[in-house]
């Protein structure tokens, strides 16, 4: 049996998604969707999360994540990046940003690195235009982003995986 994750212990982004969907028929596909966009693929513990907050039942959340080859429930690389594309970043330099994680990494929007440590892609509006160009990292916004600080961004990420292989970063 799972225990139903209490409101106040679920993301923020996470209610804000079970929020916007709940009440609309027929709106998992949306949801889940939306997830999807801003982690790169749909956690086990987010679709928990938001199965709890829409009332809806796991099974028919796991079927739909099955049936659809389009949703993804593992990460397709250790670092989702996802630079948001939407009206407000695209004017303050999403494409940029977009340009300078291509160079650093060599991938394009849409590709994993060949070591698996990243994955590029752009995503609609994230709901925080006020913080413009946002790119997320595993979901996590970072906001006013500027393609010189991509590089200190990636070596965080890099720094992290290394630290928790063992090795020295
Ligand atoms: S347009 Fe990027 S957060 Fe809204």
């Amino acid at each position: 049996m799972i225990a139903s994750p209490l409101e106040q212990d679920v993301p923020e982004d996470i209610q804000r998604t079970a929020k916007r969907w709940r009440k609309k028929p027929g709106s998992l596909i949306q949801a889940l969707h939306e997830i999807q966009g801003r982690y790169g693929y749909v956690p086990r513990e987010a679709a928990l999360q938001l199965g709890a907050l829409m009332d809806v039942p796991m099974a028919r959340i796991f079927e739909v994540l099955t049936f659809y080859n389009y949703f993804k429930m593992t990460p397709p690389g250790r670092f989702t990046i996802s630079v948001c594309t939407g009206t407000a970043c695209h004017l303050k330099g999403a494409p940029e940003l977009i340009a300078a994680i291509s160079a650093e990494i060599g991938i394009g929007e849409g590709e994993s690195t060949d070591d698996g440590l990243f994955h590029l892609q752009g995503v609609r509006c994230l709901g925080c235009c006020g913080l413009a160009p946002v790119v997320t990292v595993n979901g996590q916004v970072h906001g006013k982003m500027t393609a010189e600080k991509i590089p200190a961004l990636l070596a965080q990420c890099r720094n992290e995986a290394a630290a928790e292989e063992g090795a020295p970063a």
